[in-house]
């Protein structure tokens, strides 16, 4: 008789048949400690070059930022406050992050979540309610989509940046329906940008709104750092603005920036904000901090592109088709699930540590080498990635197989 957890042996069986010989759940599902301690982690006595966390500018471990988070913890405690936002978890903490924010990203207000996945999440399914409709981006996170699932409204996923299929989906909505658009600023496999002056003229036309998670945009793009929307000069233009601190601002949590009125009504309607505790005071205030040095050190931004460039040049020299990343993402897509045993000898024979990602995460049938490089990283050490790679790639056929899906992976998403 089936039952209802049949689904998870079908699932591991298929993952074990996409990866055959090349099945490794110590790769898989990481069980080894993964630190933010970058460059290099230590573990078992070997030293390993670590390129693989999204810490982008270096700022989970600046001392300041340890230190405000030690000093509030030795004052409050690690969890506190322990309430929700609307009871006993408002401190003035919280006001002070969700202010600066606001002024960082030019908005009216903020509102602080206690996950960036939330933060995606619950505006998208409490803002777009019954007979509205909100179109997403096929490649959009996993948190934007599930958004669009959870709402009451009509939800469609439009290919991956084809502004052409959007628009035909907005054509066919009457002009006054209300809607959302929703993308992400850098799409954190592929490393390319949503296209958002396009977007911007198709939302006005189509009297539709936009929401952009610039999760990976944020701290990286733009003179300022300020993301997507500052690279391409629309900030000004997009109504709702939604990050984590769980990348460039190196904490944890997350965030909604835009209209008061707007933000107002999320925060009593959303349950990823309403139903759930605040985010910890010494996070909050690590958080204050570390804004404040994203916006002081326009020189990590700097080295983080620099290194980015020798990472990428790197690799396409040596015959890699890595696509036409411009986020800080760098990923090759290759065939089955190759990333396994690249990742496992980058490591093992490299002591250089970077991600495989695998189906679900990516369609069945291909897998990627993921490396996102850090402000504290060395252009001497991406030149090491690169020379490791080409070098597993004599005994691996990471090569052939990137060849062979790496248009095939976007084809997939625009077929
Ligand atoms: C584009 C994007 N949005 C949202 C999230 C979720 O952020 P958090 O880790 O804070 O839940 C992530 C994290 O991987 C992401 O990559």
């Amino acid at each position: 008789m089936p039952d209802i957890f049949d689904k998870c042996d079908v699932f591991w069986q298929r993952v074990k048949k996409l990866s055959g010989d090349y099945y490794d759940e110590s790769v898989f599902f990481r069980k080894f400690p993964i630190t933010n301690c970058l460059p290099e982690i230590e573990m078992d006595g070997k030293t390993y070059l670590q390129i693989a966390t999204n810490d982008y500018l270096g700022l989970a471990t600046h001392p300041e930022v340890r230190k405000i988070a030690a000093d509030v913890t030795a004052e409050h405690g690690v969890g506190t406050p322990l309430g929700a936002r609307p009871l006993t978890g408002n401190t003035t903490m919280h006001l002070e992050l969700e202010r600066k924010l606001a002024e960082f990203r030019r908005t009216e207000d903020c509102l602080v979540f206690n996950l960036g996945l939330g933060a995606m999440s619950g505006t998208i399914a409490c803002i777009v309610g019954r007979n509205e409709r909100v179109f997403v981006d096929e490649y959009a996170h996993g948190c934007v989509s599930d958004g669009a699932k959870l709402c009451k409204g009509e939800a469609s996923w439009f290919k991956h940046n084809d502004m052409d299929d959007l628009e035909n989906q907005l054509k066919a909505c009457p002009i006054d329906q209300p809607k959302l658009i929703a993308v992400d600023g850098v799409y954190g496999m592929t490393g390319d940008l949503a296209p958002l002056p396009d977007l911007v003229e198709l939302k006005n036309k189509y009297n539709a709104q936009l929401f952009v998670d610039d999760a990976h945009g944020t701290g990286v793009m733009g003179e300022n750092g300020r993301g997507t929307p500052e690279l391409f000069g629309v900030e000004d233009e997009i109504e709702l603005h939604g990050g984590t601190f769980a990348k460039s601002f190196g904490t944890f949590g997350g965030y909604l920036c835009g209209p008061k009125k707007v933000l107002d009504f999320v925060k009593y309607n959303s349950p990823s904000f309403v139903l759930t505790k605040a985010l910890p005071s010494p996070i909050t205030a690590a958080t204050i901090k570390t804004l404040e040095l994203m916006q002081a050190m326009p020189e990590r931004r700097h080295q983080l592109w620099e290194n980015i460039n020798v990472l990428r040049s790197g690799l396409r020299e040596g015959g890699f088709d890595i696509g036409n990343p411009e986020g800080a993402v760098t990923s090759i897509f290759t065939k089955g699930a190759l990333a396994l045993p690249v990742v496992r000898m980058l490591m093992d024979k490299h002591d250089i540590i970077v991600n495989p990602v695998m189906y679900p995460a990516v369609p069945y049938g291909i897998s990627i080498v993921r490396m996102t490089a850090s402000a504290l990283h060395t252009p001497a050490q991406m030149q090491r990635l690169v020379d490791a790679i080409i070098e597993v790639s004599n005994h691996l056929p990471l090569l052939e197989g990137n060849q062979a899906v790496a248009h095939k992976a976007v084809a997939h998403v625009s077929e």
